[in-house]
């Protein structure tokens, strides 16, 4: 695309904003280092910068004669979905603070038990032992609570309706991620992320044994020492990883795998752990899986996710991707020309009517005009592939057959989901 005169002129005017940003930062960055001992804020002083040494398995954290808790972790077995047509007893599981308004859930969620736990209110109906460790502290209460009286499936969700962590197709819409939720693909699978994008946090997002903190995962420094306590008999792995951010649905048969005490010990290591709260609640969004399913590394594929998990069915992964990458260039182009229009583009509407984005590429138009008319064109010729592309996927995860295709499973004619 040819450059217009207008792109230069921010870039030239930001280099002094750049360079005195880049001066104060390092100022900023010296004298906290200094004033920390040379230490970064946050980092036990058992794994500093200097001495790094791998945690060993640690003494149990919780029994009190020394004994490791009980805890087999390779047993997860597959549910087995119930037969056509029944229904499925299911509870939503909602961590808030009081501040959130989570009114959607009353109002809009239906054919689900609720339970709005709020973190920071001692008074409302449902609350925590204590205001520690975000969502984690909520999902571990539930379980304790309810162990002996728990639905067929349950969902452990944010209390905010729209977030970048729903997932995209569903317009970021919980609701609509609750609604299409497949109660057979949570019973099979026993645990299921409801993120079924990748990233962040596969393939490989979290190196417990790091020696430096990375800044935009701190919680990766600090895995390695809680590891060492939440799993006392398990070695901290090289690698851990799935889909970020905390959400998921859970069979009764997967949380009755597990002894009730184990998720007391869980919760016990919230309530006594000196690991800042935001650090330790996060930690715990790379750690359910392996608590649910006994992997370190938990990635299923994307397809199989939204197929078989939401109905939503891609021909595959390479597909998904495609749509992905069309989603992000509408977005991209959309602001690019804001920026164009900002900078006193001209959109002159009839210069476009009836041209294909191809012919206006080919078209001879004026210097000036020609980058807003192709942006518009573009975001609307993508706009209307990609909703193309999402009401085949839809239609498709009407079909069992393609559902069970995404998954890997065998299909047999009159099969449910
Ligand atoms: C762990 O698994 C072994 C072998 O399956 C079994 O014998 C043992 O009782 C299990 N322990 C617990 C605490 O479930
Ligand atoms: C909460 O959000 C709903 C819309 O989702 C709105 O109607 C309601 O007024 C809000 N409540 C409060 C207390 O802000």
């Amino acid at each position: 695309m040819r450059r217009t005169q207008y792109s230069m002129r921010p870039v030239r005017s930001f280099i002094p904003i750049l360079s005195i940003a880049a001066c104060s930062s390092l100022i900023l960055f010296a004298t906290f280092y200094l004033s920390h001992g040379g230490r970064w804020r946050g980092i036990p002083q058992k794994i500093g910068l200097g001495d790094f040494i791998r945690p060993q398995p640690a003494k149990p954290y919780y029994n009190a004669d020394g004994s490791a808790p009980p805890f087999n972790i390779s047993e997860f077995v597959s549910g087995i979905p119930k037969p056509l047509g029944e229904r499925y007893s299911r509870a939503l599981v909602i961590a808030k603070t009081k501040k959130e308004n989570s009114s959607w859930v009353d109002d809009e969620v239906t054919g689900w038990d609720k339970a709005v736990y709020v973190i920071d209110d001692p008074q409302a109906p449902l609350h925590t032992p204590k205001n520690k460790g975000h969502e984690a502290m909520v999902y571990f209460t539930y379980i304790i609570d309810n162990y002996d009286n728990l639905p067929d499936v349950m969902a452990f969700m944010h209390a905010h309706r729209t977030g970048w962590h729903n997932e995209e197709i569903f317009d970021f819409d919980a609701l609509e991620m609750i609604n299409h939720l497949s109660m057979e693909r949570v019973t099979r699978e026993g645990y299921m992320n409801m993120r079924c994008l990748l990233a962040p946090g596969c393939p490989d997002w979290l190196h417990p044994g790091m020696l430096q903190e990375d800044g935009q995962k701190k919680e990766e420094f600090l895995i390695a020492q809680a590891w060492s306590e939440i799993f006392p008999d398990i070695p901290v792995p090289q690698v851990l990883a799935q889909p970020c951010c905390g959400q998921f649905a859970l069979s009764r048969e997967r949380v009755l795998s597990i002894p009730r005490e184990r998720y007391i010990y869980y919760r016990d290591w919230l309530l006594r752990t000196d690991i800042r709260d935001t650090m330790s609640g996060r930690i715990w969004e790379y750690l359910w899986h392996m608590v649910f399913t006994g992997e370190t590394v938990h990635c299923p594929s994307a397809n199989a996710c939204l197929c078989d998990g939401f109905g939503i069915c891609f021909d595959n992964d390479a597909q998904i991707d495609t749509y992905y990458q069309t989603m992000w260039r509408i977005r991209d182009a959309k602001d690019e020309l804001k920026d164009w229009v900002q900078q006193d583009g001209i959109l002159d509407e009839d210069a476009r009517i009836s041209l294909s984005l191809d012919e206006m590429e080919d078209a001879e138009l004026a210097e000036g005009d020609s980058k807003g008319i192709l942006l518009t064109a573009e975001v609307e010729e993508k706009t209307a592939e990609l909703e193309k592309m999402k009401q085949e996927a839809l239609k498709k995860g009407e079909q069992a057959l393609w559902r069970a295709y995404s998954a890997g499973r065998k299909y047999h004619q009159g099969d449910g989901f």
